[in-house]
């Protein structure tokens, strides 16, 4: 079930294996952008100790924590390191006239 489409950013605010933080609703969120060029998001919190993801560094279709080095794969939320081990949600993004949206 997605909800209502909320409006991020600019498309080339965020560069190509970066990820960018966007907050809403008292929420937060990390927002990607693949080498691929596609865009992915997921909460924005590590499930390990609660620190902000877009702090991390991304390489290929993987987020690394800045505090542990936990890993996931972005695409799909997926704890992929120690020492993570609970999925992260994801969200439908969609861009359109070269503006992110994600579904909430
Ligand atoms: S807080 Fe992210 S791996 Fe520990």
């Amino acid at each position: 079930m997605s909800g209502n489409w909320i409006k991020v950013c600019a498309a080339d605010a965020i560069d190509e294996e970066d990820v960018m933080r966007f907050d809403h609703g008292g929420k937060t969120f990390a927002i990607y952008r693949s080498p691929e060029d596609d865009y992915f998001a997921t909460d924005g919190l590590c499930t390990h100790e609660q620190v902000h993801l877009a702090d991390g560094l991304v390489m290929d279709n993987i987020i690394e924590c800045p505090k542990h080095n936990g890993r996931f794969d972005y695409r799909t939320g997926e704890a992929k390191g120690a020492p993570v081990c609970v999925n992260l949600k994801t969200y439908p993004v969609k861009v359109e006239n070269g503006t992110v949206f994600i579904a909430l």
